[in-house]
């Protein structure tokens, strides 16, 4: 049985506890489910550098791509806050590599307690329209 987004939310909500961000005190988590339906999960991870922080999304999809998976179908953003979190623009990008042409990026707030009217999805357009890709190589 497929999570419901809720469920996946819930996911990266767990997965957020995990965050190492000792420069902005800023924990995100992110949960992803790829085409075949596994889920996987990610936390940001700072650096002293900062420059050399990832994003929890990025860590996510990083795992996923690692254990041989390849499109991504779902991904759930959380931070702390009351609004949603929205996926930066490195993220985008990143996502869209491996978004499959029907992506929905769950943007959710910190707890259930703001309301779900609270919760974004958002397509692979809504990302990042008239964005780079693989076939501008071809051409
Ligand atoms: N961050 C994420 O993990 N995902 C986002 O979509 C936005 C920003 C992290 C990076 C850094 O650790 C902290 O949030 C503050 O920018």
């Amino acid at each position: 049985m497929a999570l419901t987004n809720q469920e996946l939310v819930a996911k990266a909500r767990v997965a957020r506890e995990k965050a190492y961000v000792p420069y902005s005190n800023f924990p995100v988590g992110a949960a992803i489910e790829t085409e075949d339906g596994q889920i996987f999960t990610g936390c940001n991870i700072e650096n002293a550098t900062y420059g050399a922080t990832v994003c929890a999304e990025r860590v996510a999809i990083q795992n996923a791509i690692a254990n041989g998976a390849r499109k991504i179908k779902r991904i759930a953003v959380v931070c702390t806050n009351t609004k949603p979190c929205m996926p930066c623009g490195i993220c985008r990008q990143v996502i869209a590599e491996f978004a499959t042409d029907d992506l929905s990026c769950i943007c959710a707030p910190g707890s259930d307690l703001a309301g779900s009217d609270q919760v974004r999805q958002l397509s692979l357009n809504d990302l990042l329209p008239n964005r780079f890709d693989a076939d501008a190589l071809d051409q």
